[in-house]
């Protein structure tokens, strides 16, 4: 998509970081937003800012846990501006915890926002999609994608998944529907708050909590602004693979080039040295 001014764009979590930052970003961009979020405070006052840059705004809560309600979205989204060309499945949320102690509750939570929220995302909007002249799909994953700390299973299983799920659908597009690109993300720490928000579970789980959180803030080097301005680059760019901040970068080839002992490595330099 050579040109964004005009496109309508659709967003889940758009209350806060990553999402929030989409949408402002996208606003001046002269997109009109359907924007969408567990958080109806949050998501108000993001409304409330996209319409002061002048953006038409349609803003829906949705847990996007339940398909019923990201269904209800997107025929909100679709019926509010008569067409969508751009979809954001970017909703998310982590939890700390080996894989021993957590607690299937914890689990089946992370797996149904982070996993099956995209893949309702994707397929709720999906035929629309098709139809239009030109669309794309925005999938985001993680470097959790491509590599597996501990602590992190559950987090992982889902954002491997999102990226074979994403991967899959961007052959299929590629070969039946070329007017819709695919676009899978990965970004490395970005300033949000989502480690303070995690779950942790399991043996010192507070102390675990603030050292994760402080862990967290020296990793978490790109600004939410800033990916939100490559995932935007990326989609005008078309591309397949979108992967955000020098850290993500850097981790992607070592995880090429020592893809069974990738961790005693990356876990060294993120001061988490592997006995
Ligand atoms: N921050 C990072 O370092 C980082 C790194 C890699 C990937 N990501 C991914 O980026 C995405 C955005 O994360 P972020 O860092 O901006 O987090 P964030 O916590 O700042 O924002 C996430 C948003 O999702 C919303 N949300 C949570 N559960 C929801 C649900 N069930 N239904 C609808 N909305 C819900 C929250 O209310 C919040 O507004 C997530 O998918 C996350 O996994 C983040």
């Amino acid at each position: 998509m050579r040109d964004l001014q005009g496109k309508t764009v659709a967003i889940t979590g758009a209350a806060d970081g990553i999402g929030r930052a989409l949408a402002l970003e996208l606003a001046g961009r002269g997109c009109r937003l359907a924007l969408a979020d567990i958080d109806t405070e949050k998501l108000a006052a993001i409304a409330e800012a996209v319409r002061a840059r002048g953006a038409e705004v349609h803003e829906q809560r949705l847990d996007v846990a339940e398909r019923d309600q990201v269904e209800a979205f997107a025929q909100g989204a679709i019926g509010h501006f008569g067409a969508v060309q751009v979809v954001i499945n970017n909703a998310g949320v982590a939890l700390s915890t080996n894989v021993e102690a957590m607690s299937w509750e914890s689990f089946e939570w992370l797996m149904g926002i982070n996993f099956w929220g995209v893949a309702y995302g994707t397929r709720a909007f999906l035929p629309h999609l098709i139809a239009q002249p030109e669309a794309h799909i925005v999938n985001i994953s993680s470097i959790f994608g491509i590599i597996a700390p501990p602590n992190q299973s559950a987090y992982c299983a889902a954002k491997f998944a999102v990226r074979g799920f994403t991967e899959a659908l961007r052959h299929e597009m590629a070969l039946e529907h070329p007017q819709v690109n695919v676009s899978c993300v990965h970004p490395g720490g970005i300033a949000t708050q989502i480690a303070a928000k995690a779950r942790v579970e399991g043996p010192g789980a507070n102390q675990r909590r603030s050292e994760m959180i402080e862990r967290f803030r020296a990793m978490a080097i790109t600004t939410p602004d800033e990916a939100a301005r490559v995932i935007v680059a990326g989609i005008l760019k078309d591309a397949p693979r979108i992967l955000i901040g020098k850290d993500a970068r850097r981790i992607d080839v070592i995880q090429r080039l020592m893809p069974g002992t990738y961790w005693k490595l990356v876990g060294r330099n993120l001061g988490r040295p592997a006995k």
